[in-house]
């Protein structure tokens, strides 16, 4: 699972603190403690840390401005560790969790000095049972070697809902409700804020975190050292689907997409290529683009968490879409009409294809919807929809006016590619086993009316 420029993922898992501190652990945090906050800052800003966890915001920026909003809209700042890891083909958080965890309480612990944070909130989803469990061992030890901060900080375990991860649902799950977004950014009014007090929350992904002591013990240069000018450093890449070799590699920013899938992954007769579920589609011609948060993005894509689904040409369009929008569909809240009735809308119409009863004027309702689906929207969920079926019927209108002609039933027997674990020996792929099942109200049915349906088409 790891390659020659591993920084985060040790060569084997790191079972004790003890262990940390004899591969260089610690000297992170004692660094943050003689820079103080405004020089742990600069460090990160020369290192040009950026996020992570999806969005590629500069760390530090994102640290000052909490402690700014604090100053001037009152209240106590909040550090917020986003673990939900919810995106589709996303395994690395759970990873570098199970297998450094220390990297990532010491960058908790030098966040909450940097920030003036009162507490760090840990959110992770209750059913990650392996990482949670690390994770309250590794917390345990730093606690009782009495690292400074240890004791402000705890776990918050999660509801196994996609919108877990989006960060201001984050904080309704924190403070007990459902996982629905909020109008207004954590940075802006943070846990339980009140129209006093601002109470500004920094949420930052697993991996953001997990880099920061590695730069304050090295240096910005040494961080520098790997990746390119707008995206230094390494990142944790997944990749699953038709691969031969599915897993999590670290590999610096800047590599081109193409060794990270064929070279390293072993992928074959590439058809597309989704980083989740929140990018526009990547084909064959991209594959060149440099792993970088800018040229992913000038590529028409983005870089999102790391996470790469494969699918090759035997796979049929309709089939991914269908796959894809389905969850989209199920896991957006209801919060915004345009969303909901958006999502499910464009799913209905790629399970008509699928049956083979559709009509050309359905892909063009598809289009007409995935236009309007973000209309008022509050989060960014909605968005990666239109991302995503744009780019695929742009890329692959011919096949998709192909099938609605031909009219006959089309395979429908892709899993969602939600990971549920990956065999860091044999690199198997399990998927969540009962995603099929999840209906639109966030329940699970006893069974899968929709397979059902096109199994009974088939039949007859
Ligand atoms: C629908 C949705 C789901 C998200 N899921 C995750 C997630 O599982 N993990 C994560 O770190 N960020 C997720 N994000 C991004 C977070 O909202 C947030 O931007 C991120 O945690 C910030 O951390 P960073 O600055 O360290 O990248 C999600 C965003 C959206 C819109
Ligand atoms: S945009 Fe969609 S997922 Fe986001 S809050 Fe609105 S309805 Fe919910």
């Amino acid at each position: 699972m790891h390659s020659d420029t591993d920084r985060l993922l040790p060569a084997s898992p790191i079972t004790s603190l003890a262990d940390h501190f004899a591969a260089g652990g610690g000297r992170g945090l004692a660094r943050a403690q003689e820079l103080g906050p405004a020089g742990v800052c600069e460090v990160l800003d020369a290192a040009g840390l950026r996020g992570r966890g999806g969005a590629g915001f500069p760390t530090a920026r994102k640290w000052r401005g909490v402690a700014a909003t604090a100053r001037t809209g009152g209240g106590e700042v909040t550090l917020v560790v986003n673990a939900a890891e919810g995106e589709p083909g996303t395994y690395k958080d759970r990873t570098l969790i199970t297998d450094q965890p220390y990297a990532l309480l010491e960058g908790i612990c030098i966040a909450l000095a940097t920030t003036g944070a009162a507490t760090a909130h840990i959110g992770i989803k209750e059913k990650f049972v392996t990482p949670v469990q690390r994770l309250s061992e590794a917390l345990a030890e730093v606690r009782e070697a009495g690292w400074p901060h240890a004791d402000r900080i705890d776990l918050v375990n999660g509801p196994d809902a996609y919108l877990f991860g989006e960060e201001s649902a984050m904080l309704e799950v924190i403070e007990g409700n459902l996982p629905l977004p909020r109008i207004v950014k954590p940075f802006e009014a943070g846990l339980q804020a009140t129209t006093a007090t601002a109470n500004p929350t920094v949420v930052n992904n697993v991996e953001t975190l997990s880099h920061v002591p590695a730069i304050l013990a090295n240096g910005a240069d040494w961080f520098r050292e790997a990746g390119t000018e707008d995206s230094p450093g390494t990142m944790v890449f997944t990749v699953v689907g038709d691969v031969a070799s599915p897993g999590v590699y670290e590999l610096s920013l800047g590599t081109p997409l193409r060794t990270l899938l064929e070279d390293i992954a072993g992928a074959t007769e590439i058809k597309a290529v989704y980083g989740g579920v929140s990018n526009a589609v990547i084909t064959e011609e991209l594959l060149d683009t440099p792993l970088c948060f800018d040229a992913m993005q000038q590529a028409g894509s983005g870089l999102g968490s790391g996470g790469f689904i494969v699918y090759d040409t035997s796979r049929s369009i309709v089939d991914v879409m269908s796959v894809l929008l389905n969850f989209l569909a199920v896991e957006s809240c209801g919060q915004c009409n345009a969303c909901k009735l958006g999502n499910t809308a464009m799913a209905e119409l790629l399970a008509k294809v699928q049956r083979g009863e559709a009509q050309q004027t359905d892909l063009e309702s598809l289009l007409r919807w995935s236009q309007t689906v973000t209309d008022s929207n509050r989060c960014y969920l909605p968005v990666g929809s239109q991302l995503l079926v744009g780019s695929t019927v742009q890329a692959f209108v011919d096949e998709l006016v192909d099938t609605v002609d031909a009219g006959v039933p089309t395979p429908a027997d892709l899993p969602t590619p939600l990971i549920e674990h990956i065999d860091e020996d044999s690199g198997e792929v399990t998927y969540h086993e009962r995603y099929h099942l999840k209906q639109l109200d966030w329940s699970y049915a006893d069974e899968d009316p929709g397979k059902l349906r096109l199994e009974g088409l088939r039949d007859g």
